[in-house]
């Protein structure tokens, strides 16, 4: 039954203090729960209600006294007390089985020990308790547990106790100072390897921080440890944002649904986000470390010291926490293709999802299963929500606003308006009109066209917007678009628009308006939406010389970068048209010509990377009115050929030009001339010449670290032929032992353009190396081909019942993992009629079947509503 923000109701009872016994015994673990519960004076008295899921309850009391069978009404999921007292001590006993434990949620058990997962309702899965984000409690945790198997017994807070038990046990008891809701709860009882490390505030406290790993993986740990001193530096410059913890501890396992989780002074992370050396991880896992450990730090403040009222909420901790890790990676690295990359993937990602049958607002106002919900709208359109804000009142009162949302919210629950009011108050700005953001789904299309009045030396340029209806949104409303526009001249220079300015900030908030240039003295091309000021399709009518005049001048190098994007997709999309009507791809001199001004500029080798990237398959997709996956696909392998063709001398001095001096290390702009390097090698196997593949298969014996060897590894794997074939077994064998790169080895071939891609998907799910239970297996192997454009969609249905079926398996394993898969169809009805045939059916099969959880069938049953 769907959920709904409107029903939201203040709990009746708070709980004030919890202290939890875990006790782990080869039967399962026994929680005993005592907590200090009090009624919420301000809500009419109402019974308690306590969220259970499976938990064998063994005892309840309140106030010392066992519980009569007639003063409670115990569910599978529910525990409610009738009439407690005013205020009184609860105590529950409980057993769990981790052990069995598949879905990943609440207290499991991975290869190393057992971990937890409580965001945001695992907390259910451990001990009866009104598991909300607003009922927020001050936590003391013992453990115990065989001190042989597992002597790293951890909480969140502080440790006070610790000492041998009988039987070669031993305990650990944890206390943590602040107030936090269930879901910030953690705690781990493994064998582990820890890096420790200490970090001084500007004010002076002395943080203890460690990261826990798997045993033997210590030397994978040194940039995670450095990513967290960068990030805590970074929020007390930034933010004034000091941590307010003794002990700061970050967890690896193997096993975890999503990223990471930012518990209370304990933090557990996938290990694709902590482990790294350079012979295993790439740059981009380097920079991702940085990006996701900073992420979660960020969220002590954002999040935990200010937390969400309830779950519709979400994006007031995500949208601003991925704002904030965003400038964080865009101070530490660089900032221009920090942006282009975001840009990059949200149009991948968000855009379809706000176009499809999940589309929801950035605050959804209901949902069924709320894990499905942590999505690209709720955090990336979130964050893109809270820039917007951030651009149209201008760093220092976006700063005022954050201190003023800590001076009022701090310890509290709260939403997003609040949020926003701090803004306003702190700008002075009234942000009425741009909450829409926050209500209404779907991606806004914009128009804009421009008209120049020599006589009156006067541009003027109008703009219309519209918002495609959503499901159960079928009327929009105009938003408070924050326009960021400039002028160039002729000469590819900036025009002065008034006072020296040269990038105006529109405010565009009707269907239609316009906005005058004076004093403007002879026609120029526009610069629109200038660093993606808005998450928004932005539609002009350019030529394809005003492209290439903007790819050359730009001073906004998102902008350079975007009319790049707008020449290839432009080309790539009437290709694709020309070859479903049996004529031949074509590709003007004016593009290669545009690609080698590009290629040849002194421009950052990261940029170049960047532009002379093409657009991807899914976000071309969105822009065609029956998508044609084979035509789209070959229009875009026939665009990288042609540019190969046309630039193959560049591409080959390029690359030996950029060829490493010196042992690799990360850094950015190491990373980023490696980049290029290896895009070049790329387009030159966009060639059918034998030398280029000899090439490719030097490199990936050759090279000292992942990113080169990975990227020639991709090179060949996608060419086919023999020495893809050499170079994948090459690889297995090399790195069969580590968990991660074994995740590429799956995901490269996933990912493949061969024509026999599915078989080969479908040998590798009965490999050693697979296992349906390890969401990054999940992830590396399914997930990619779900994301493989051609392959996913093929003609005869065979990509779609492959990929049902195996939702269908794991749906009995992992829900979480299972509906993040069905999302894979988010987008069967842009496809022709024979293809969404076979969509159709194979939802259906799996809508059909008995017992599916409630993740999968909210994302298959509203794949299904008619529209
Ligand atoms: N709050 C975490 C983060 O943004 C994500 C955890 C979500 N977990 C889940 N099972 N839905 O880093
Ligand atoms: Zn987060």
């Amino acid at each position: 039954a769907p959920v709904f923000l409107k029903d939201y109701l203040p709990p009746a009872w708070w709980v004030d203090t919890v202290s939890l016994d875990v006790d782990l015994r080869p039967d399962g673990t026994v929680v005993s729960a005592t907590l200090a519960v009090r009624r919420n004076p301000e809500v009419a008295p109402g019974p308690l209600c306590l969220n259970g899921a499976e938990l064998e309850t063994l005892s309840l009391a309140i106030d010392g006294q066992s519980l009569s069978p007639s003063a409670y009404t115990l569910g599978d999921e529910s525990l409610v007390i009738t009439a407690p007292p005013e205020r009184f001590t609860l105590e529950t006993k409980v057993r769990i089985q981790p052990d069995r434990n598949t879905q990943l949620s609440g207290f499991y058990r991975s290869k190393d020990g057992y971990f937890t997962q409580c965001e945001p309702q695992g907390f259910r899965r451990i001990t009866w308790f009104p598991d909300r984000p607003d009922v927020m409690a001050c936590y003391t945790v013992t453990l115990h547990a065989d001190k042989a198997s597992y002597p790293v017994l951890l909480a969140n807070g502080n440790p006070v106790a610790q000492g041998d038990e009988a039987d070669g046990r031993h305990f650990a008891t944890w206390v943590d100072p602040f107030r936090k809701p269930s879901y910030l709860f953690a705690m781990v009882v493994a064998k582990l390897d820890v890096l420790r490390d200490t970090y001084r505030t500007t004010s002076g406290r002395e943080v203890q921080l460690g990261i826990f790993v798997e045993p033997g993986k210590l030397d994978q740990c040194g940039h995670a440890m450095a990513a967290l001193k960068k990030s805590m530096r970074w929020d007390e410059a930034t933010f004034g944002l000091e941590c307010d913890l003794d002990h700061y501890m970050i967890v690896a396992v193997g096993d975890f649904n999503m990223g990471a989780m930012e518990n209370k002074g304990l933090n557990i992370f996938n290990t694709k986000y902590v482990l790294a050396r350079a012979d295993v991880a790439t740059d981009v896992d380097f920079e991702n470390i940085d990006r996701v450990v900073a992420h979660e730090y960020f969220h002590n403040w954002t999040g935990n010291r200010v937390t969400c009222r309830d779950w519709f909420q979400l994006s007031l901790k995500e949208g601003l926490t991925v704002f904030r890790d965003q400038e964080f990676g865009a101070d530490t690295h660089s900032r221009q293709t920090a942006r282009i990359r975001e840009v990059r993937g949200l149009r991948a990602m968000q855009f379809p999802e706000d176009a499809g049958p999940m589309a929801h607002p950035v605050r959804p106002s209901t949902y069924v299963e709320i894990n499905n919900f942590y999505t690209a709208t709720v955090y990336e359109k979130g964050a893109e929500v809270v820039r917007m804000i951030h651009t149209l009142i201008g760093k220092d009162a976006f700063r005022r606003g954050m201190d003023t949302y800590f001076a009022r919210h701090d310890g509290q629950a709260v939403t997003c308006e609040d949020f926003v009011a701090a803004m306003a108050d702190a700008s002075g700005v009234d942000f009425t009109p741009f909450m829409t953001w926050y209500r209404q789904a779907g991606t806004p299309r914009v128009s804009a066209r421009g008209s120049y009045d020599a006589a009156a030396r006067r541009y003027t340029l109008t703009l219309t917007q519209v918002c495609p209806p959503t499901p159960g949104q079928p009327d929009k409303a105009p938003c408070l678009i924050p326009v960021a526009v400039g002028l160039l001249g002729p000469d590819g220079r900036d025009l002065d628009l008034g006072g020296g300015r040269t990038t105006a900030i529109l405010q565009f908030s009707t269907h239609e308006q316009s906005f005058v240039f004076e004093n403007i003295d002879a026609a120029p091309v526009p610069s629109l939406l200038r660093n993606f000021s808005a998450p928004v399709v932005l539609d002009f009518d350019y030529q394809e010389r005003e492209l290439a005049h903007l790819l050359a001048h730009d001073s906004d190098p998102f902008n350079r970068w975007e009319a790049g994007q707008r020449l290839f997709g432009d080309l790539i999309l009437a290709n694709a048209a020309r070859l479903a009507r049996g004529e031949a791809a074509e590709c003007p001199a004016g593009v290669i010509a545009a690609a080698r001004t590009v290629l040849l500029s002194d421009s950052d080798p990261a940029f170049i990377a960047e532009a002379l990237t093409l657009p991807g398959e899914a976000t071309l997709a969105e822009r065609m009115a029956v998508v044609d996956p084979d035509a789209l696909h070959a229009a875009r392998n026939a665009l990288a050929r042609a540019l190969a063709a046309g630039l193959e001398d560049d591409f080959l001095a390029l690359y030996e030009r950029l060829a490493p001096v010196g042992a690799y290390q990360f850094d950015t702009a190491d990373a980023g001339r490696r980049r290029l390097r290896n895009l070049c090698l790329g387009y030159l196997n966009e060639l059918d010449r034998g030398g280029y593949r000899a090439q490719a298969l030097r490199q990936f014996e050759q090279a000292d670290n992942m990113t080169d060897q990975f990227a020639a590894l991709a090179t060949l794997a996608n060419a086919g032929g023999d020495e893809g074939d050499t170079a994948l077994a090459a690889f297995y064998a090399r790195w069969q032992h580590e968990a991660l790169v074994v995740d590429k080895w799956l995901a490269v071939q996933a990912g493949s353009r061969r024509d026999d891609t599915l078989a080969g998907v479908e040998r590798l799910m009965a490999h050693a190396a697979f296992d349906l239970k390890n969401p990054n297996k999940v992830y590396a192997l399914l997930r990619t081909f779900g994301g493989n454009h051609r392959h996913f969609h093929a003609a005869d249905g065979s990509g779609y019942r492959f990929v049902a079926e195996r939702i269908a398996d794991l749906d009995a394993i992992n829900p979480q993992v299972a509906a993040r898969l069905a999302r894979c169809f988010d987008r069967w009805r842009k496809f022709d009629t024979s293809r969404q045939a076979h969509a159709r059916a194979a939802l259906a099969a799996l809508h059909a079947r008995p017992g599916l959880s409630r993740d999968v069938f909210e994302v298959v049953d509203k794949a299904l509503v008619e529209v």
